[in-house]
């Protein structure tokens, strides 16, 4: 296209380049109707604010990290997480209203309200290592908070914290004499990795904990507002903020409940050839205990099941409810001997030695649909594989940087392979860590031809069609299932 002013001619490209400047400078003229911010780019802070900016359009939504290498991907096409749905919707809103930047003291300053969403790892030093969380970046996150605050802010714990955390939060921001006031809101995320868009898009609920003064609660009805663009509002629920901050544990306690309990009933099928599946199928059919989270693994895995439990163990030591502490230290303890119990199988099964074999590994992350391998059961499997001085072959879709990782300076022989095919070739056993749908689809007649004899398959998701496999001549052995092999 040509368009002519007496003498002057713009061109296609005059008019594009025109254009861009003129929307450049509308963007930065143009009034959003309220400035959020998240401190903390991870598996939390970038999908859940990526959604209030895909589905508010009138925010201006900035999340900011101390790390430039992540905020570089979440600007790249390289997101840094692997999430389903996640690109389309920060392609759409990024450079409009969602913006990722390193410039931590800018953000803070121009904010009306900043979601806290950095890392509360176990705690690996010092008083409570091992079972407390660490508090130091939560706790950096306030005092910057502080230095950088030129205006009142809605605070907004979107970390999952211990019970009082907020009243610590609160202490520190308010522990210089300015005139600045802040409101501290308890906003626990309750996403799972590898559904994270589809449950921010559709949660089951959003809980916000505020204080019960006027300040506090107008601050929560903000944050109602925020989340009332897209959540229906009876699933928006608002208590206490103590109750708010241990609702988070508790949830994550009883979900990684089930799975204890139904990996320890595991145990005793493959004792008395009852099969969990039917057993879980049974039990799942009560409505009053539900069908979901039944399925028996080689164990839980992920960042946050064992930290928050251990957490919880831990609170409840430090108001000296040991009883209590106890009966949750158990769900993590049944996890750990899952584990165990699964490479004590493979041991036994094999002819108690591992030594020497090759055994390829099936998935690496820590469930299906994530690159996460945080807390996975695989690591554990490897380590143990490796001191039985087994050689590994390890393949996944989306997780072997992270394996490589995981792995890196244990002495042993170990080999990432993507396609599970070639993965397969020459291996003495398969082992299913993570129940990818790549794994139930394979030919698994031409991956028995390719692998040394006797094979075995040790399915740790029980995902694979065990009958089938067992016809085609592998020697299988299921969580919770009577095992079928060709020995007499
Ligand atoms: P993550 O490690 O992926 O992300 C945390 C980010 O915070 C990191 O990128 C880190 O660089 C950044 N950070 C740390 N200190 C900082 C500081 N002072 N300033 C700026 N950035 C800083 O962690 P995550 O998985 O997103 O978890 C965050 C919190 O959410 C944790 O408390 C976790 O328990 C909770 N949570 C996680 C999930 C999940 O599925 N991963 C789900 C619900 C709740
Ligand atoms: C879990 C919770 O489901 C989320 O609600 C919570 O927000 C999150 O922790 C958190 O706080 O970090 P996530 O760890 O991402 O989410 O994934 P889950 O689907 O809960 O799976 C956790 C582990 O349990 C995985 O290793 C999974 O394979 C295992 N699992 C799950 C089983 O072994 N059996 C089941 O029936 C279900």
């Amino acid at each position: 296209m040509k368009i002519t002013f007496g003498k002057i001619i713009l061109t296609d490209f005059h008019i594009f380049a025109l254009r861009f400047e003129f929307e450049q400078e509308a963007l930065e003229k143009m009034t959003f109707e309220k400035n959020i911010l998240c401190i903390g780019a991870g598996y939390v802070g970038g999908p859940t604010l990526a959604m209030i900016a895909y589905k508010c359009p009138r925010y201006k939504v900035t999340v900011v990290d101390i790390n430039p290498t992540r905020i570089a991907q979440w600007n790249s096409n390289e997101l840094p997480i692997y999430e389903p749905g996640l690109e389309e919707i920060v392609k759409t809103r990024r450079g409009k209203n969602l913006f990722f930047s390193t410039e931590i003291e800018k953000g803070i300053k121009e904010a009306d309200i900043i979601f806290v969403s950095v890392n509360t790892p176990t705690k690996t030093f010092g008083a409570g290592a091992g079972m407390a969380a660490d508090l130091q970046y939560w706790e950096k996150t306030a005092r910057q908070i502080r230095e950088n605050s030129e205006s009142d802010k809605i605070i907004v714990e979107k970390s999952t914290l211990p019970v009082k955390t907020a009243l610590a939060m609160k202490r520190i921001l308010t522990s210089t004499d300015d005139d600045i006031h802040y409101h501290v809101l308890s906003n626990p995320e309750f996403l799972a990795e590898g559904t994270a868009v589809r449950d921010l898009e559709n949660p089951d609920r959003v809980l916000i904990g505020s204080s019960e003064t006027p300040g506090g609660l107008k601050a929560r009805d903000e944050l109602v507002e925020i989340y009332a663009n897209w959540v229906p509002e009876e699933k928006i629920i608002t208590s206490n903020i103590w109750s708010s901050e241990l609702s988070k544990l508790v949830s994550n306690a009883f979900l990684a409940q089930r799975i204890s309990s139904i990996n320890a009933i595991s145990a005793l099928c493959e004792k008395t050839d009852a099969d969990i599946v039917e057993v879980a199928r049974a039990v799942g059919m009560d409505s009053r205990l539900g069908n979901k989270f039944l399925n028996a693994s080689v164990g839980f895995g992920g960042s946050c099941f064992k930290k928050d439990i251990l957490n919880l163990v831990y609170l409840c030591r430090y108001y000296g409810l040991e009883d209590v502490a106890e009966y949750w230290k158990g769900v993590v303890n049944i996890n750990e001997y899952q584990k165990e119990r699964f490479v004590l199988n493979m041991l036994g099964a094999m002819f108690n030695t591992l030594a020497g074999k090759k055994i390829c590994l099936f998935g690496f992350a820590f469930k299906a649909d994530t690159g996460d391998t945080r807390e996975s059961p695989a690591i554990f499997i490897s380590k143990r594989l490796m001191e039985e001085r087994a050689e590994l072959v390890i393949s996944d879709p989306k997780a072997l940087n992270n394996a490589m990782m995981d792995l890196e300076g244990l002495e042993g022989k170990v080999s990432y392979v993507e396609d599970p095919y070639k993965a397969a070739v020459d291996c003495d056993a398969i082992a299913v860590m993570t129940e990818w749908d790549l794994y139930t689809g394979l030919d698994y007649e031409k991956i028995y031809r390719s692998m040394a004899k006797p094979c075995f398959v040790f399915d740790g998701r029980n995902v694979l069609d065990h009958e089938r496999l067992f016809e085609i001549g592998f020697n299988v052995f299921p969580i919770g299932k009577p095992a079928r092999t060709h020995f007499n």
